[in-house]
């Protein structure tokens, strides 16, 4: 027998709380409708009260989305509760999850709640969140380092007030696989009525332990696992998706049990994660990393070409690798685009928007002979990019590098409507150029990260650069697609630019 293993996908929301990993409401639907294609059961859309924009953004998911169920976060009050109620209302399938604290050190520091008072507060959320859906899940925050004697007592009450999921998180990535499997064990036989809900695991991977200690949860009883594509996430990031599902199909001989997902676009949706959110894939990270079914030493190449099965326990092509498609070039017209772009699920709102994509392609295709499905996602990206808020937009720009003189480079930008341009000297080409976009903005801001990556192979590949600001507190991403790696670098800079000047205040939802 088989049991169901529901596949609970929270990179909108858990994942969207990494450094600079913000997303709009375009990208995040983008994602989500990738999510929906990959086959997740429930995609945590967001936390609907940390701003109207993010309210907004779950609901338009909540909009569209018909296979998944879309869901809400929602700390257990009542503000939260029904802002997270009224988003996911348009949604087919929609559920909030709420969660308190439940740790000595959280209740005591953070809530400063008593027992009692935390108690009451998980019943009374549970219940308002049943005002708009019969599918509610609770969580306790903080669960690895609660009493078991209180989680036995909080999640007896919230199946009392009628939650049908019961979320049991390692807030901080602080167990082990032995420990974690035998919380499961232990809460499932004390629980009242444990058999009448779906237990779920939820960890983060602070000692890398985060898909290790989720999977034996589920050898435990846990019938839902909570992940991230990529195992994005704050700090050491998420358990990841691609890791539970591969572990779950690899070793049937070991789980009971299966879920729904469409392995085939696990590759996929990891580029789409990344190039959204500019946090690039590690190279040998199971599964999605470039190197996961690179077979570089000689006797493994042998072993490999003689019987596939020798160092080879899953196949690249049934993750989605060889998915890597040729799609068009140069002589491609617009239907051709139009379709190949359909087919991606990528939906451009208007007519004006598929034309500005298209223009970007064909001048893509005179510069890159060949152009990949990922080209595609990239240049979309771009133009979603150049929508949010261009108040610094890049009209044009040199860069002159050349062995024993400092590189320079010049930069016109249009800064709220008006030209202004300037010259920098730098350390590089690309040192050059974003002194010379700060001569013109003096932005204050600090660079925190800045990392390029190929797109594609080959040196007439895309490459995507990703910068990671600073300014008072707040941290935002900004990326950039050319096959000119200076000019990517200065859209990746200027897009960072125009998020910190649009910024909206968000809260979050732990703090
Ligand atoms: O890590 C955590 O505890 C959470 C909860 C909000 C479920 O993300
Ligand atoms: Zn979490």
């Amino acid at each position: 027998m088989t049991d169901k293993l529901i596949i609970f996908d929270t990179t909108l929301r858990d994942g969207e709380q990494s450094p600079g990993a913000s997303m709009t409401k375009e990208e995040k639907m983008r994602i989500a409708r990738q999510l929906e294609k990959l086959g997740v059961d429930v995609i945590e859309a967001g936390f609907a009260a940390a701003s109207p924009g993010d309210f907004d953004a779950i609901k338009s998911i909540a909009e569209v989305i018909k296979d998944s169920t879309v869901c809400s976060l929602a700390r257990a009050n009542e503000k939260d509760v029904r802002a997270a109620g009224e988003a996911i209302k348009p949604a087919k399938r929609g559920r909030i999850h709420t969660f308190i604290a439940t740790s000595p050190i959280h209740m005591q520091h953070k809530l400063r709640m008593t027992e009692d008072h935390v108690v009451e507060r998980a019943v009374q959320a549970v219940k308002w969140a049943l005002e708009y859906t019969d599918d509610v899940e609770f969580s306790a925050e903080d669960a690895v380092r609660s009493e078991m004697d209180f989680l036995v007592r909080v999640f007896d009450a919230v199946i009392k007030a009628g939650a049908k999921t019961l979320n049991v998180p390692d807030t901080v990535g602080y167990s082990i696989p032995a420990l974690w499997g035998e919380r499961f064990k232990e809460l499932i036989a004390r629980v009242p009525n444990s058999d009448k809900v779906i237990w779920s695991t939820h960890c983060h991977n602070d000692l890398g332990m985060a898909s290790a200690n989720s999977l034996s949860a589920v050898l435990n009883g846990a019938r839902q696992v909570e992940c991230t594509i990529n195992g994005l996430g704050e700090r050491a990031g998420n358990a990841s998706l691609e890791e539970i599902v591969m572990a779950v199909r690899t070793r049937r001989d070991v789980f009971s049990c299966d879920c729904r997902i469409d392995a085939t676009q696990i590759v996929p949706t990891s580029k789409l994660v990344s190039s959204i959110t500019g946090y690039p894939v590690q190279p040998n990270k199971a599964i999605v990393g470039a190197n996961a079914f690179a077979h570089e030493s000689g006797i493994h190449q042998d072993g490999v070409l003689k019987h596939r099965e020798t160092y080879e326990i899953m196949r690249a092509e049934d993750v989605g690798w060889s998915t890597n498609k040729l799609t068009l070039g140069k002589l491609s017209g617009r239907n051709a685009f139009r379709t190949r772009l359909q087919e991606l699920g990528i939906v451009l709102e208007s007519e004006d928007a598929l034309n500005a994509a298209f223009a970007r392609f064909k001048d893509l295709a005179d510069r890159k002979s060949e152009i990949f499905d990922e080209d595609i996602q990239a240049l979309v990206s771009d133009e979603e990019v150049t929508q949010v808020s261009e108040h610094y937009r890049l009209v044009a720009m040199g860069a002159h590098s050349e062995t024993g003189a400092l590189p320079v480079a010049r930069v016109v930008l249009n800064v709220g409507g008006k030209e202004q341009h300037a010259d920098a000297q730098g350390g590089g080409p690309v040192d050059a150029t974003f002194k010379a976009i700060e001569q013109i903005v003096q932005s204050g801001t600090e660079l925190l990260l800045y990392s390029v990556n190929n797109i594609t192979s080959g040196t007439d590949a895309q490459g995507e650069v990703t910068v990671r600001l600073s300014k008072g507190g707040r941290v935002v991403n900004g990326q950039g697609a050319d096959t000119d790696i200076v000019v990517a670098s200065a859209k990746s800079y200027l897009n960072a630019l125009n998020k910190l000047h649009a910024g909206t205040e968000r809260a979050h939802p732990q703090v």
